[in-house]
């Protein structure tokens, strides 16, 4: 994830863009640049780290022009530096592009215009689509965009600005997000509104396939095959930092709600056209080096553990390789044995947890192969592991991790059905429906979400209760722990985890009248287990809310208060769907007992001491 800006018009571009990209900068902020037309022509500056460095290099230098356009990265082909920030350039340095996404076919554009001569200079996606709009110019900027994207794939919204008709700003939107805002004898490109905010209330959101060509005077609209639009004004009535959380109260309600792009982000790219197989070609893992594999250690702190735990299930079924999950802190104090045919998995959103990086460290000390879930290119933990797996969950700013957890979950499933492919482990069908159900899931999480209204009037009556359960057999466990969890972290109100089975060792005695337990029941295997588990609490006075299947709350229904129904996916998909009810819970808990929901007392987002 990336921000974009754009300027055309009267005044100094550079700090139009500037500040417009620091409203960005929660889309990323390992790089900033900027191109402006000056005196000299196309120039560029851009620089690796925050958008501080690169106002510290334009002070002393400064970019004086009335167009141009920036960006600010959130890296993705290669690593952050400066040479990899944007605006990239082509040979002539004639053309310049700012872009959010990913070109999923860049490798083979690349190939063919490094044969017609092209020489690249840095590792990205982008710097393939300036020297492809070189390529088709033949005197018409906004044809040479529209022949370009159409030979690109994946997902991309584009600023493109030439030396040879500076009078002209090209944007593009597909599959990532891009407004146009309306001045007065000035217009704007950005991510997002608020990076246009301050200059305009008058903005055009562009759709997918979708382009616009904005002139100091104007704004025309098109598809990107060249067919004239209209479309109506949106007039923007919200202040600034409602329009930064999207219109959301807080960001965990918006990263809740960006969970179903961050799922097909996650999986963009790594499932074959024809649905049968899952591709992690980012790997250099061989397929001998996997059938050598003897176990599996997954380390990391925290929900990212929570993702571990669900992460052991989807390997041991799906590739039949033992696993053990531990949490960083524990790992290298217990000495664990680590052998050579030892996979260890690390997980961490940020990348930078200072116990799964020392966990890290012991697990390639001892000779292993370390396997990075992450969330952040060129973050220590990816730049330290042998393999990396990118979750395309995008900037998570709450501190309570929402998002970043369930794509967790998504490259879970992926590298178990690589694991499963490459072993031979499971069958062809078998194979094709964990597929099927991938792709049902954003959608699937798209109805929770509309159910909100039901777990605000839940949340608001468990917020009076000090202390309550979660419950859950086999992987329900697991995302129990997480829901338990994120209660805890910003409602503050206690709350325990119990594989289901086990209440009655102990905890049992905690359980008295009114005490809420959350049930997760969505094994169908294990339902009448669970269903036992209940019948404990309930004669000791809990009240009880399951977290059900469709298809199974009505026989649920009789042994519990509440149901939540959530949509009917494979048993071992169903934590990226159950969890997403109980982040909800948490966040209207949090609310209601008006706490601060973004960021919770005591905690930090990223903890880099041990
Ligand atoms: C809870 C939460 C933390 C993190 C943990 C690890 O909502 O976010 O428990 O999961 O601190 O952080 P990362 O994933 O950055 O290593």
């Amino acid at each position: 994830m990336c921000g974009i800006v754009g300027y055309i018009g009267k005044r100094g571009s550079q700090d139009i863009l500037l500040e417009g990209l620091k409203k960005l900068e929660y889309r990323g902020y390992d790089s900033a640049g900027i191109a402006v037309f000056t005196s000299n022509g196309l120039e560029i500056k851009k620089s690796k780290g925050r958008l501080a460095v690169l106002e510290d290099k334009l002070k002393g230098e400064p970019l004086e022009g009335s167009v141009g356009i920036g960006h600010t990265r959130w890296a993705t082909h290669g690593k952050p530096s400066d040479v990899n920030s944007h605006p990239h350039t082509d040979n002539s340095a004639k053309f310049s592009v700012v872009h959010n996404g990913i070109v999923e076919n860049y490798l083979d554009l690349k190939d063919e215009l490094i044969a017609k001569g092209r020489v690249f200079v840095s590792e990205t996606d982008t710097e393939v689509i300036s020297h492809l709009v070189a390529d088709e110019y033949d005197g018409n900027i906004v044809e040479a965009v529209q022949r370009a994207v159409a030979r690109m794939r994946g997902a991309f919204a584009l600023g493109v600005l030439t030396e040879y008709e500076p009078e002209r700003l090209v944007a593009v939107r597909f599959a990532s997000p891009l407004v146009i805002g309306v001045g007065d004898g000035e217009n704007f490109i950005g991510s997002d509104i608020p990076a246009i905010l301050e200059h305009t209330r008058d903005v055009y959101i562009l759709n997918d396939g979708e382009m616009a060509v904005l002139t100091q005077s104007g704004v025309e609209l098109m598809t990107t095959g060249g067919e004239s639009i209209s479309k109506e004004i949106f007039h923007v009535d919200w202040d600034i930092v409602t329009a930064e959380k999207a219109g959301f109260d807080h960001f965990m309600l918006k990263e809740i709600h960006e969970q179903p792009k961050a799922y097909r982000d996650t999986m963009r790219g790594r499932i074959s056209d024809d649905g049968k197989s899952v591709q992690l070609k980012e790997l250099t893992m061989s397929e001998d080096y996997i059938r050598s594999i003897r176990k599996v250690h997954i380390v990391a702190c925290g929900t990212a553990y929570h993702a571990g735990l669900v992460g052991k299930s989807v390997i041991e079924s799906l590739a039949h390789i033992p696993v053990e999950t531990d949490v960083a802190s524990e790992y290298r104090y217990r000495s664990p044995i680590i052998t050579p045919d030892t996979l260890v998995i690390v997980v961490s959103q940020s990348g930078e947890t200072a116990d799964t990086l020392a966990a890290l460290r012991e697990a390639r000390s001892h000779g292993a192969r370390v396997l990075a879930i992450t969330n952040v290119v060129g973050s220590s933990v990816a730049r330290e592991a042998d393999d990396v797996i990118i979750t395309w969950a995008g900037p998570e700013i709450a501190v309570a991790s929402t998002k970043a957890y369930t794509s967790q979950l998504i490259a879970f499933y992926l590298f178990g059905l690589h694991l499963a492919g490459v072993l031979g482990s499971q069958e062809r069908a078998t194979v094709e429906e964990l597929i099927a159900g991938l792709h049902a899931l954003p959608e699937q999480v798209e109805q929770i979400l509309e159910q909100a209204p039901v777990l605000k009037q839940v949340a608001e009556s468990i917020s009076h209760h000090r202390s309550l359960f979660f419950i859950g057999r086999g992987v329900d466990y697991a995302v129990a722990q997480e829901g338990s969890l994120k209660l805890k972290e910003i409602s503050y109100i206690h709350s325990e985890a119990y594989a289901a089975g086990e209440l009655k060792h102990g905890t049992l005695a905690l359980v008295e009248e009114g005490v809420p337990v959350i049930a997760l029941v969505t094994q169908e295997a294990l339902y009448e287990k669970t269903l036992s588990n209940i019948k404990e609490v309930k004669a000791r006075g809990a009240h009880v809310l399951a977290v059900a299947n469709s298809g199974s709350e009505h026989e649920i229904a009789k042994s519990v208060d509440e149901t939540f129904v959530i949509p009917r996916t494979l048993p071992l998909l169903t934590p990226a769907l159950a969890v997403v009810p109980l982040q909800l819970l948490s966040y209207y808990a949090s609310l209601a007992l008006g706490h601060d929901v973004d960021k919770p007392r005591n905690l930090a987002k990223s903890v880099t001491v041990e």
